[in-house]
């Protein structure tokens, strides 16, 4: 019931943001999840938003996940890919022919993500303004997804999910912060939340998963009212029997803490398995496991320094650190080679 959380790392090969075998490496060290999610994965060039995060649309892509899927699995491990679209969190000079990125509206999120500069280097730079998206345009986003979906099939996934979370597109179609849409994918509730479930439906339910980070502050989007647009989702994926719902805690990155009444709604509303993050440690997890409401917990940045973290935590053996200034970008070095208790 301990879950590997997805964490950008950065270290795609380049051109083409393909993952490589020191990606394999780094996932099959960490095959004894209960279940790996991949770093968050553009399911288009558009949807990229940051410097060698890896994507999941050509043929090379899918080529490069099938050696890590293998690797993880002859591992023993099960792994879910992580399907993203930034929308507005990204930079023209990340996009094809230097477009504005896309979003909901055309209201610009007013901070920055990371690109490389002429040497190479990683640098913070300030977000474009978007463009909104056409609704005649909106059927092609919703077929990436799908085409993604079928993608990680191809490549040996055993899951997809869906990120909802964090202020990219899919929450910025969700939230009144980012969507000032007067078609049907905005306006009410219903509406802003529709794109949703409409990029699901090209594999078995139970095969797909969704990442919602509701009360979460990130990305510029304050989603404060964040536990009616929760509670929604939650019922319309029950109903298509989603495999899980993912809940991306504010714990970790700002906002207050999900209260136990909010959490007995969401487990009414959703009966399958509800996956929490957002610093957890076994004491935390302990007694909401206890009471049934939620299932399994996901864990990051104690993943990224300890490959074999569950068999610690079980034994209760202590914790490596680790290194911040290697979490994004750069080779092996704070990847993948942290040591395990095995050496
Ligand atoms: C990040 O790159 O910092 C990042 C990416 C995806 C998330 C959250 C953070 O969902």
């Amino acid at each position: 019931r301990v879950f590997m959380a997805p964490l950008t790392r950065m270290r795609a090969t380049q051109p083409g943001d393909v993952p490589n075998a020191l990606m394999a490496e780094y996932y099959t060290q960490r095959a004894g999840a209960g279940l790996v999610i991949t770093e968050a994965t553009q399911i288009s060039p558009e949807g990229k938003g940051y410097a060698d995060t890896p994507g999941i649309y050509s043929a090379e892509q899918v080529e490069g996940w099938r050696k890590v899927n293998e690797s993880v699995h002859q591992a023993g491990g099960t792994i879910c890919m992580q399907l993203w679209h930034v929308g507005r969190v990204s930079h023209s000079s990340l996009q094809i022919d230097g477009q504005p990125p896309v979003s909901a509206s055309d209201r610009p999120y007013q901070n920055k993500t990371t690109v490389k500069d002429e040497h190479g280097n990683m640098v913070r730079i300030a977000c474009s303004t978007p463009r909104a998206l056409r609704t005649d345009e909106i059927p092609r986003l919703i077929e990436e997804y799908r085409v993604a979906t079928r993608h990680s099939r191809a490549a040996g996934f055993d899951m997809v999910e869906i990120h909802a979370a964090h202020g990219y597109l899919l929450h910025q179609f969700m939230s009144e912060e980012s969507n000032f849409r007067d078609d049907q994918y905005g306006g009410s509730l219903e509406n802003r939340a529709r794109s949703c479930p409409e990029v699901i439906g090209e594999w078995d339910a139970a095969r797909v998963g969704i990442r919602i980070s509701p009360l979460g502050i990130f990305n510029g989007l304050n989603d404060l009212a964040g536990e009616e647009m929760g509670l929604y989702l939650a019922a319309e994926f029950a109903k298509r029997g989603l495999g899980y719902l993912h809940l991306s805690e504010p714990d970790w990155a700002g906002g207050p803490a999900l209260s136990l009444a909010f959490r007995e709604k969401l487990r009414a509303a959703f009966p399958g398995v509800i996956i929490a993050a957002g610093n957890y440690s076994l004491e935390k997890a302990q007694p909401l496991l206890d009471a049934g409401l939620i299932d399994a917990i996901a864990m990051g940045r104690p993943f990224i320094a300890n490959p074999d973290l569950p068999e610690r935590l079980e034994g209760g053996h202590p914790l490596n650190e680790g290194r911040m200034e290697l979490y994004y970008g750069g080779g092996a070095a704070g990847y993948t080679d942290y040591p395990s208790l095995r050496g």
